[in-house]
């Protein structure tokens, strides 16, 4: 009996394991073979005999990215197609630069949990929860300090200063993907139609209209 439960216990835990982290790797790694033809989930893997160590390296992550945009940030990314070696892994890395009150707006990464950490500067941040609670959560942040964004949730930050801020955040997907709120109702091709936008936000259609101009 107590070899039976001893038994129980270790299948649970390694199921719980296997849950946490995905399926366990079948080999060392699966460098993407990022020009392949073949589709599956995610991308076919590179020949392991022609790997080389900079399949599995990114440079470039001490340079500030460009933010003379509409909204003061620049995330520059370091996804799978930027660093082949990540297929497969279930991790990527983003540097996130923001000019004084810049903000990076509201959206959210379909496939990844995001924890992010301040280098310089100071950070408001929040994410909302789901319904019918619509919580809002939110912290100031200041370099040295990390805050975690749950898979999914809509969040934004904003630069608190008049200093540029930077921030680097690891993301739980080789590939989280982004989905700005913004862009996804009001830049969508074809758009959705503005009596619908109208309708949702309780507002005129020429309000709508306006606003989907900008994207
Ligand atoms: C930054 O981006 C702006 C707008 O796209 C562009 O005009 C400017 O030349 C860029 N600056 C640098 C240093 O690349």
């Amino acid at each position: 009996m107590a070899r039976v439960f001893g038994l129980f216990v270790i299948l649970a835990l390694v199921f719980s394991v296997w849950m946490a982290t995905g399926q366990s790797p079948l080999q060392d790694f699966c460098v993407a073979d990022l020009k392949g033809q073949v589709l599956v989930n995610g991308f076919a893997c590179k020949n392991p005999s022609l790997v080389q160590a900079n399949d599995f390296y990114f440079g470039g992550l001490h340079m500030m990215g460009n933010t003379s945009n509409a909204f003061g940030s620049k995330v520059t990314p370091v996804y799978v197609t930027q660093l082949p070696g990540l297929n497969t892994l279930g991790i990527s890395l983003a540097r996130v630069d923001f000019a004084p009150w810049g903000i990076n707006p509201p959206h959210t990464h379909p496939r990844a949990s995001e924890i992010m950490t301040i280098l310089e500067g100071s950070l408001e941040v929040g994410f909302i929860t789901s319904n019918p609670e619509n919580r809002h959560i939110t912290k100031t942040l200041c370099k040295g300090d990390v805050f975690v964004f749950p898979v999914n949730l809509v969040h934004y930050q904003r630069n608190n200063g008049n200093t540029n801020a930077i921030a680097i955040s690891a993301l739980s997907s080789q590939n989280p993907g982004v989905m700005p709120v913004a862009n996804v109702l009001f830049g969508s091709k074809p758009d959705i139609p503005t009596d619908i936008l109208a309708r949702t936000f309780q507002t005129s259609d020429e309000f709508i209209c306006d606003i989907q101009k900008k994207f």
